[in-house]
């Protein structure tokens, strides 16, 4: 497939002395197709050249319109404001397309940059006994988006489930459990009662020291690996887990492994040992701290508590240490909320004084985000203060069922979860991932708006047309004439730039890119669509139009999955 892209960052590369990539990545397909195929802004520029955008756009063109390289590809240029647009060769950039289509099919935009190298994407991780919270799914949500991103581009993905299943509240709960176990039911909502028992025990504790003291003999004995204890701690773990894979079971989520913080406990004296040795260790307050001051952080990264207890931070450590040996990654990102960027600013200083080969080092991402929350006092998803995910999910599934009561068609459970499970993956992919983000039902449910369930009526749409027609045309049946009109021309652009969004994705772990470039194909394709007679028209019309919308629909429903969204059968 031509890279135009790649041809002008090349020629214009040749006259600013800038990182081809850096132009590349700032060409965008214009929104409206009048702006031309393809947009240089040249304001990116002006800080570094010292000279208004308009004007290095004037230069550039003058410049590059002697580039011999670039006239097949360009048939004119023209500056417009502080962009430079470019107004391809129509024909090329359609045959272009078209071959790799027919090529690739299902596996458009598909690559194989990743392969050889292999990166850990660790997401979800909750903690066990504890209700799984809507900041939770948004972090599941994001987090395996990334993982079929890497995965489609080659790279050899794994998914990891970092369960927060370790801790002195285990040793409480199992406490908790002693007394009152037997008045609880844990085959239904077994999170609520654990966290119930959670409560009581905690208010024992502070009553009475003694409690508090078998509290902490118990988690000693946990430790040690005592095998009551352990009987306990398995079950809850069990039960949390399997209230965790309701949802990750809708959502469509597999981990391919599930080692949580208490898999590291037998791992942790090693990352204690090499501090030692290097003499990184000092005691602060009777606790061993890695002072990270010279590093900026004026935190110290704590290693081992004052009570001789392990820590959150050093299991982390030590889980870096073993992923390096059994997987070794090219790449290792932690989708954690933002919350917890001070944890990984420290135990990624910490990390360089593990005697690690830095390539495992430089590997070590944070993948952060923002705060999602409901608008205030609005859906019967409201637990206290704050949400469970599943009852989210029910929410959303059940007023998709009511929208569609009156609805005669077939399958209408699945549908309806479809829609509502994609309304929820879409809110929480569509802006950038760091920004706080809001959950309106109804805006995110909105048929009409920049949405997940618009994405999949426009997918349904596509595909129904095509179910009508009956057949999907042959290339060689295709009039690249009759694609070069202004409303075809531009979901072509779009079509040719899927491959470089899913790179982008990866390159900057950001989801949102996909999401927003998918709206754009969608609401091109409905001008189009709209304005356009697919269907009846003379054959050579209808074959060509027929196909671009087989390639639309493609890319829609390859697009979604990629961010965890599936497509009904109807709508
Ligand atoms: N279980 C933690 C929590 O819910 C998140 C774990 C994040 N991952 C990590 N490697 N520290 O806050």
């Amino acid at each position: 497939m031509i890279d135009f892209k790649e041809e002008i960052a090349k020629s214009i590369e040749k006259i600013i002395k800038i990182d081809i990539k850096e132009i590349k990545t700032n060409i965008e397909v214009p929104k409206d197709i009048s702006m031309g195929d393809l947009a240089f802004p040249c304001f990116v520029l002006a800080k570094e050249l010292k000279k208004n955008p308009m004007e290095i756009a004037k230069d550039l063109k003058e410049k590059l319109e002697e580039d011999n390289n670039l006239k097949d590809y360009i048939e004119k240029m023209e500056v417009a404001g502080g962009f430079l647009n470019f107004i391809l060769n129509k024909k090329l950039v359609i045959s272009s397309l078209l071959n790799e289509f027919e090529d690739k099919k299902e596996n458009y935009g598909k690559t194989n940059i990743g392969e050889g190298k292999t990166v850990l994407v660790e997401y979800s991780s909750p903690n066990i006994a504890k209700e799984f919270h809507i900041g939770h799914l948004k972090n599941t949500i994001i987090g395996h988006a990334l993982y079929n991103i890497y995965k489609y581009l080659g790279y050899n993905t794994i998914g990891l489930n970092h369960l927060g299943d370790y801790g002195t509240q285990f040793a409480k709960l199992i406490e908790g459990y002693k007394r009152w176990g037997k008045e609880y039911n844990f085959s239904e909502e077994p999170i609520a009662k654990m966290a119930d028992m959670y409560v009581r025990i905690n208010k024992l504790c502070s009553e009475d020291e003694s409690v508090l003291e078998e509290c902490r003999k118990t988690f000693k004995k946990l430790e040690e690996g005592d095998e009551y204890c352990t009987k306990i701690w398995q079950e809850f773990k069990d039960l949390s887990l399997e209230e965790f894979n309701k949802i990750y079971d809708l959502l469509g989520v597999k981990f391919d492994s599930m080692n949580g913080e208490a898999f590291y406990s037998d791992k942790m004296q090693e990352v204690i040992d090499i501090l030692n040795k290097n003499k990184k260790i000092t005691e602060s307050q009777g606790a061993k701290v890695v002072d990270l001051t010279q590093s900026g952080i004026d935190t110290p990264c704590i290693i081992q508590k004052a009570n001789g207890s392990s820590i959150y931070a050093t299991r982390d450590l030590a889980a870096i240490l073993y992923r390096a040996r059994t997987y070794n990654f090219d790449k290792c990102l932690y989708v954690v909320g933002i919350e917890q960027s001070l944890h990984f600013k420290q135990i990624f200083e910490v990390v360089k004084y593990l005697d690690l080969d830095k390539k495992y080092i430089d590997g070590l991402e944070h993948i952060s985000y923002g705060m999602i929350r409901l608008p205030e006092g609005k859906m019967s998803s409201r637990k206290g203060n704050f949400v469970t995910a599943r009852a989210l999910l029910n929410d959303t599934i059940d007023s998709v069922k009511d929208i569609m009561k009156d609805r005669d068609i077939e399958s209408k459970d699945k549908i309806a979860s479809q829609i509502g499970i994609g309304a929820i993956v879409f809110n929480n992919l569509s802006e950038n991932r760091v920004k706080d983000s809001v959950f309106v039902l109804e805006q995110a449910l909105n048929f009409n708006g920049e949405t997940g369930p618009y994405l999949e009526y426009i997918c349904v749409r596509a595909k129904s047309v095509l179910e009508k027609a009956g057949y999907i045309p042959k290339l060689d049946e295709v009039n690249i004439e009759i694609l070069q009109e202004k409303e075809s021309m531009q979901v072509i652009n779009l079509l040719s730039n899927f491959g470089e969004i899913i790179k982008k994705v990866a390159e900057k772990n950001e989801p949102s890119i996909l999401a927003r470039y998918l709206i754009n194909l969608a609401q091109s394709f409905s001008l189009f669509y709209n304005n356009n007679k697919i269907l009846e028209e003379k054959k050579e019309i209808q074959d060509s139009r027929l196909y671009l919308t087989y390639m639309v629909k493609t890319v829609l429903e390859k697009g979604l999955e990629l961010l965890g969204i599936e497509v009904p059968e109807r709508m």
